[in-house]
């Protein structure tokens, strides 16, 4: 026992649930914290929203070392984010991961909070973000039946106004101009009932990008596609 396990902690039920998380995956695999510690070698890149009920790797069935992840309110990438783009470009430059998951999910609070003009403080500002697609979208989201529906389009929406902006990062570009294969995706999470939907982005090369997005506001833009 150190001196450091002999610290009072009021948070001591999340130690004893760490511990025993530990056992279990040693358990069943024993070389697996071994392994990890040598190196992390992860194929994908996921940026999600910082949203609790969206766990970035266990909802795609990766062990931690399969996906490198990075999470904000409302999942905006912009390019002054020296946050986000340190983190794609750590991801694409250095652990040399092959795609770029960005992932919204619908009932987003962040996107919910633009189209209620509702106030929080700070975080505002950052949303602000999604004031400018709201406003770039506003006859498709006004011809929503209802709140809800505005909600989840503007969800949509966000992811693909993300995916543009991953691939007009420097970061993207120069990974594209030295030839190195990496792809853009542009998914969202049902809260619902656990499941992703792919919204048919996965832009591979800068010709890609214009023609997927363009099918992409088709189909969300179509009443009777199923949602
Ligand atoms: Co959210």
């Amino acid at each position: 026992m150190s001196h450091i396990d002999a610290i009072d902690n009021s948070l001591a039920h999340l130690f004893e649930n760490n511990r025993a998380w530990a056992k279990n995956v040693s358990a069943s695999r024993s070389t697996f914290f071994s392994d990890l510690a040598q190196q992390q070698n992860p194929e994908y890149m996921w940026i999600g929203c910082a949203d609790s009920r969206v766990p970035a790797n266990e909802l795609i069935g990766l062990l931690p070392g399969e996906v490198f992840v990075h999470r904000n309110v409302a999942n905006i990438l912009v390019h002054s984010d020296l946050n986000c783009l340190s983190a794609m470009q750590f991801a694409i430059d250095v652990l040399k991961v092959k795609h770029i998951i960005i992932c919204g999910h619908y009932g987003c609070g962040g996107v919910a909070a633009v189209l209620q003009n509702r106030r929080f403080g700070l975080v505002d500002n950052w949303l602000r973000h999604i004031h400018d697609i709201k406003h770039k979208y506003t006859p498709l989201l006004n011809a929503q039946a209802n709140g809800t529906e505005s909600i989840n389009r503007l969800c949509e929406l966000n992811v693909i106004e993300q995916v543009s902006n991953a691939a007009q990062s420097t970061v993207i570009q120069d990974a594209w101009a030295r030839g190195q294969s990496v792809t853009i995706h542009g998914w969202i999470y049902n809260l619902h009932d656990g499941l992703l939907r792919s919204l048919g982005l996965e832009v591979s090369q800068w010709d890609d990008l214009a023609t997927q997005s363009t099918q992409a506001l088709q189909r969300i833009s179509t009443p009777t596609q199923a949602k």
